[in-house]
């Protein structure tokens, strides 16, 4: 029973100090293994997907040694097998980045099926679709990916949708092959930059991520490379909409403003003042909010890792906001969730309606995926009286030390482990 207790209507004030991108550091780990010198990885997050990510890198013959919480050295010069097993393994998404790297390097993977949160159906024919015009042959077997080629020959490949993973997974498996690759509609996202910015800095030769069409130059090895992974893009959005859902002031910092424009340009259009500098944000919600659209597209476009917390926050709004999910066609389940604090929303397929209402209500809810686990908490935060939200291995996935962060803003967050703690968190005894 691990749950968070929470106490709402505060506002949240004060700074916070945002962490490594989870979706920049999994590939950078994974692309670690391409190089048999040691590689230095800095700003990295200590959540658990992390954490299995470098537990699966070890199971196969990767030295991990973990200098400090954000710090760890890798060599993978002994792996001794090309296949990625587990029970850990198979619940993340991320896996299939040994994919894009073990074949790109040792020209064989086998990884189990990829899960991950449950918010569509996730499918990977476009990574599968670029190993191939690559020369690998794929298939799959008993719910593993196997993926095999005698050579990688450079390959001009054309993504039928913008996909993050089948962007870097490709960067991957195209570094080390013969000659030219070229990847068009390709994902702009800055993880993806950061990724090719990682390889480049090992020696790769790959021109033009940040922009719809990536070329890379293969090069006959990869060296090592001391790395510091770009500020969490969502994190540091989570912040700012912890800001305005609590009608508080808080100042984010260690981020890129440039990456949050999207979210700040969201947060200016429903009343909340949003102050940049070099690499802080402050968002100042004082006065009354009042509904927006959204839709969400690839980058530079609002990010859909953001539509649950925006949601949130729009369903305490004044008057209609418009909501519509164009990247995963399952991303609204907490919704029901947000109903039972009190929201009044209406979804229409890939779009909710929400009527703003004056004020949410605690309750006991669940945390159904990463995101939207994530945004039922600054719900919790910002409702009336005292909420409890469940399945929180969601949020630990991706968020590090979440409740500290909050409680450093004034918010009233406990992580409770049994029924004795939760008595006594709703009690508001230490
Ligand atoms: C990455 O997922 C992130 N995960 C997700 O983060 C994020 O929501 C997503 O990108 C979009 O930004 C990681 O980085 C580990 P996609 P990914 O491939 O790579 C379709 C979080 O909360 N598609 O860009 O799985 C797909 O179904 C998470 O941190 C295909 O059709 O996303 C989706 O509709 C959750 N075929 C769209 O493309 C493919 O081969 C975008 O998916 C690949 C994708």
């Amino acid at each position: 029973m691990e749950q968070y207790a929470i106490w709402g209507g505060n506002p949240l004030v004060g700074e916070v100090e945002i962490g490594g991108a989870k979706n920049a550091a999994l590939p950078i780990l994974a692309a670690s293994l391409l190089t048999d010198d040691t590689v230095l990885i800095d700003n990295l997050p200590d959540i658990r997907d992390i954490n299995v990510l470098l537990a699966a890198m070890k199971s196969i013959g990767v030295v991990v040694e973990r200098l400090g919480r954000h710090q760890v050295k890798i060599n993978a010069a002994h792996i001794y097998t090309t296949a990625i097993e587990g029970e850990g393994i198979r619940k993340m998404r991320a896996s299939y980045y040994f994919l894009g790297a073990l074949l790109g390097k040792y020209k064989s993977a086998s990884v189990g099926l990829p899960g991950g949160c449950e918010i569509g159906t996730r499918a990977i024919d476009q990574h599968i679709k670029g190993f191939k015009a690559l020369g690998a042959k794929v298939r799959l077997e008993h719910g593993m990916i196997i993926t095999e080629a005698i050579d990688l020959t450079g390959a001009h490949i054309f993504l039928d949708v913008v996909s993050v993973g089948a962007t870097i997974n490709l960067m991957m498996a195209a570094v080390l092959a013969e000659g030219l690759t070229v990847i068009e509609n390709v994902a702009k996202e800055p993880h993806v930059v950061d990724v090719a910015n990682f390889l480049n800095s090992m020696g790769a030769n790959i021109k033009g991520a940040g922009t719809d069409v990536i070329r890379i130059r293969g090069v006959k090895s990869l060296h090592g490379s001391e790395y510091t992974v770009i500020p969490d893009q969502i994190e540091a959005g989570t912040f700012m909409m912890a800001a305005a859902i609590t009608k508080g002031d808080v100042t984010v910092k260690n981020i890129i403003p440039k990456h949050l424009e999207c979210i700040s340009a969201k947060l200016k259009e429903i009343g909340c003042e949003v102050q940049d500098s070099d690499d802080a944000v402050r968002v100042v919600a004082s006065r009354v909010l009042h509904g927006t659209q959204v839709k969400t597209m690839p980058y530079p476009g609002f990010p859909t890792d953001m539509q649950p917390q925006i949601s949130v926050t729009l369903g305490l709004a004044e008057g209609t906001s418009i909501v519509r999910e164009s990247i995963f066609e399952n991303r609204f389940r907490y919704l029901e969730e947000l109903g039972k604090m009190g929201a009044n929303v209406t979804i229409e397929g890939n779009v909710a309606i929400l009527e703003g209402v004056k004020k949410y209500e605690g309750a006991s809810i669940s945390a159904t995926d990463l995101r939207a686990g994530a945004a039922l908490v600054l719900a919790a935060l910002a409702a009336e009286g005292f909420s409890t939200v469940d399945h929180i291995h969601y949020i630990e996935r991706g968020y590090e030390d979440f409740p500290e962060k909050l409680n450093g803003l004034g918010g009233h967050i406990k992580r409770v482990t049994n029924a004795e703690e939760l008595k006594r968190a709703r009690l508001k005894v230490v």
